[in-house]
């Protein structure tokens, strides 16, 4: 009994006591793992700190099997633990007796057994009543309680990044403090403590981002040239991330923010000298390479030496510029550029002859290292300015907006240009008048060529300008002519296709392949990526385009849009998880589950989609290639004619023209058009026929062959036709 009353007496003061700790001690509400409290004293390992919408947790961790523990930020959503930011990366501690204190001079310290591990050191600002948050943003902040001006803060982690940059997180100079923002590789995924490769801005004249391994540049950006980084014009409007440059007195910065808020997005750096975009995709729960820097061999820093530009497109990457030849041909034959080129004639400066520029076009300018620029002039003026300088070997404009802007020149070898392939910007290099006296040679007689024939010429170019101008005029109209369509950028389509793997490879047509993929959204596509040697050229692209984006119709298969970037042309389609009805019809399995009903009712639907694009749609179109295979099926076996590439519209009233060119597929062209290539509605009609045959036999028109008659499909059924008709 009395046992019983003394046990009850000590819980009570045992309960009293835990009251008293926790109104004394406030750092013991964060006891409990998950609480979103944000004001911390004191944390020991196992206790996490979450921001407040929930996005970031903040705690001890140890990365893959490493057994060392520190302290790091990490999405806390995204199953697979994903550090974004480290405390002691290179002074681990070895067991779970870390503790992490906000003092309250307003630093975090992390202690092991009395002894500091880590600590902030906020020496600027005073402190008062300091307080540490998490925000929603990846950033842990040390601030004075109600203070909310970031500016004002005693210390924040998005100034200290470790391998990754979060969106908003700053990547730069601060020019007043002095304080630089560069990230850097972790040693190995298993080693946050830092390695020797990182990304940094070196503030140049013409400011420049790098990635460095120790004292090396490894790759560079490229300037910021008012659109994009110089070397990376295809970054520009892509539809996962916005880039937000500022160079101004007091700091010089990028970040990025996204440009749907619920698609999360990291840049990390990494030890084998590559940065990777990684996006997290909510449907794979995994994170899948956007971009991957050095893009290409030609990303290599100084591939080519001086006044060598590298062009990936060439068996040899490395060309010298028009003007120069190989310093050591030697060695460039032998695919060792690092010597560079030198000039075939040499400058003159001040000289007799005056020097001039020639114009390069899209190119990654050259390393900034040695730049002067003046954002007040153009140029004509830069021109001049450079000209006079014995040193200035190219200038162009600093800012490439609109017309174009400012002034920048460079000193010295021209060093890490590329050809790009897309985008670019001009660049004017300093020539001696040799070099342009052939060009201006050239012009004059191509001049004069042009002054002789000019007047019989200029008749009847003003006849052809009338006409060109006329069909121009038509040519705008029919583009505007209520198309509404989304264009892609290639890089999200490669993305959602995991980089055209052959994976998600669904097929292989005549004009290219076919793949799958998952927007963002989860949205799933069907991506049609013409071979560059396919022949559908521009126009039948185009012409795919037009046509089907004014196509509306249960079975049509829909045009979510398209993306053209040079010579790669893709049509986004939505996906049709059934695939083709060849895919089941010929086949022995899949053919049982199409049973009479179900195979009426896909004819009934390919005749339904035939009439709306003969009859009823707004335009009258044959498609010309009609077969088993352009028929798609959806989820549930809904037919829907696709592969509009070899269509042709025609006029309402309109019946029948002639082509010249031949196309579509053998068997199931009608013979007035495999002969003489007429078509109209009718050489639709056949095909459908043929493929109303191959529904209900189930026999290939090509693959029959008839042991009687040696007859194709097509004869089969005619000759048993007339035997019954005998
Ligand atoms: C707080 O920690 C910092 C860093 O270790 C140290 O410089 C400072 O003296 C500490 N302040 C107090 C009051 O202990
Ligand atoms: C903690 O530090 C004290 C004094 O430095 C030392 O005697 C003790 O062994 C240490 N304990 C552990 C677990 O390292
Ligand atoms: C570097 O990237 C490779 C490939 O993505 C990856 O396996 C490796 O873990 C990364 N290394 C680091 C240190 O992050
Ligand atoms: C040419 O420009 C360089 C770099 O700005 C400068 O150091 C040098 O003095 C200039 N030379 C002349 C002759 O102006």
């Amino acid at each position: 009994m009395s046992n019983n009353r003394e046990l009850l007496y000590s819980m009570k003061i045992l309960s009293f006591m835990i009251l008293v700790i926790c109104i004394v001690v406030p750092s013991l509400r964060i006891c409990v793992a998950d609480d979103s409290i944000n004001v911390l004293q004191s944390m020991s390992d196992g206790e996490r700190l979450v921001s407040k919408g929930g996005n970031f947790e903040l705690g001890f961790f140890s990365p893959g099997s490493s057994q060392k523990r520190y302290v790091g930020i990490w999405y806390k959503n995204i199953p697979t633990q994903t550090v974004v930011w480290v405390a002691n990366g290179a002074n681990p501690i070895n067991d779970s007796s870390g503790i992490l204190t906000l003092n309250t001079t307003g630093n975090l310290v992390l202690t092991q057994n009395g002894s500091i591990v880590w600590y902030t050191n906020n020496s600027h600002k005073q402190a008062q009543n300091p307080v540490v948050e998490l925000l929603d943003s990846g950033n842990l902040v040390i601030r004075n309680d109600g203070e909310s001006n970031p500016e004002a803060y005693l210390w924040q982690s998005f100034d200290y990044p470790s391998h990754a940059l979060l969106p908003g997180m700053k990547f730069g100079r601060d020019l007043r403090t002095g304080l630089e923002r560069r990230y850097t590789a972790w040693k190995s995924p298993e080693d946050p403590s830092p390695g020797d490769v990182y990304g940094v801005l070196k503030p140049y004249n013409y400011p420049e981002f790098y990635m460095m391994k120790g004292e090396k540049k490894l790759l560079r950006q490229g300037p910021w040239n008012g659109l994009y980084f110089s070397g990376f014009p295809d970054l520009q409007n892509n539809t996962i991330f916005g880039i937000n440059f500022v160079s101004n007195k007091d700091e010089i910065y990028y970040t990025f923010s996204l440009v749907k808020s619920s698609v999360v997005t990291i840049n990390v750096i990494n030890q084998t000298g590559r940065t990777y975009r990684y996006v997290w995709v909510e449907g794979d729960q995994n994170w899948r390479i956007y971009i991957s820097q050095p893009k290409d061999f030609c990303d290599t820093y100084g591939l080519c030496g001086a006044y060598g530009s590298c062009m990936i497109s060439q068996t040899q990457v490395c060309q010298c510029l028009k003007g120069f030849s190989p310093k050591s041909p030697q060695a460039w034959a032998s695919s060792d550029w690092t010597q560079g080129c030198v000039r075939n004639n040499p400058l003159s400066c001040h000289g007799e002859d005056k020097d001039g520029f020639v114009k390069f076009e899209g190119f990654k300018v050259p390393d900034s290292t040695h730049t002067w620029v003046d954002e007040s002039i153009g140029l004509e003026e830069c021109r001049v300015k450079c000209l006079s300088n014995c040193s200035c070997m190219a200038y162009t404009n600093s800012d490439i907006r609109g017309e174009g802007s400012g002034c920048v020149m460079w000193f010295g070898d021209l060093i890490d240009m590329k050809q790009l392939q897309t985008g670019g910007q001009d660049l004017y290099i300093r020539m001696p008048a040799s070099e342009l006296e052939h060009k201006k040679n050239t012009k004059t007689i191509v001049a004069s060529t042009v002054a002789a024939i000019g007047g019989v010429l200029l008749l009847l170019s003003t006849y052809f300008i009338c006409r060109i101008r006329r069909n121009n005029a038509e040519k705008d109209k029919t583009e505007k002519d209520g198309v509404n369509l989304t264009t892609f950028d290639f890089s999200s389509i490669s993305y959602a296709t995991n980089h055209f793997s052959e994976n998600n490879k669904l097929g292989q047509g005549g004009f290219g392949s076919v793949y799958k993929g998952i927007l963002l959204d989860g949205q799933e596509i069907a991506v049609k990526r013409l071979s560059e040697t396919s022949r559908q050229g521009l126009n039948e692209f185009q012409n795919e385009v037009k046509l089907i984006a004014k196509l509306q119709h249960r079975n049509l298969v829909k045009l979510l849009g398209c993306s053209i970037q040079k010579d790669e042309k893709l049509l986004i389609y939505e996906l049709m998880p059934n695939r083709s009805l060849d895919h089941f019809i010929f086949d022995s399995t899949r053919r049982t589950l199409l049973d009479w009903v179900k195979r009426f009712e896909i004819i009934d639907g390919i005749a339904r989609g035939l009439l709306y694009l003969h009859q009823d749609s707004r335009l009258k179109i044959i498609h010309r290639d009609l077969k088993t295979s352009n028929v798609l099926l959806d989820s549930n076996m809904n037919p829907k004619i696709s592969d509009f590439g070899m269509a042709r519209t025609f006029g309402l009233d309109q019946d029948e023209a002639n082509t010249n060119r031949i196309m579509g597929t053998y068997g199931y062209m009608p013979p007035e058009y495999a002969v003489h290539g007429f078509f109209s509605v009718k050489s639709d009609v056949f095909s459908f026929g043929v493929i109303v045959l191959e529904i209900i036999s189930g026999r290939k028109i090509r693959g029959f062959c008839d042991p009687y008659h040696n007859l194709n499909l097509l004869g089969h059924v005619g000759v048993n036709k007339s035997n019954l008709y005998a």
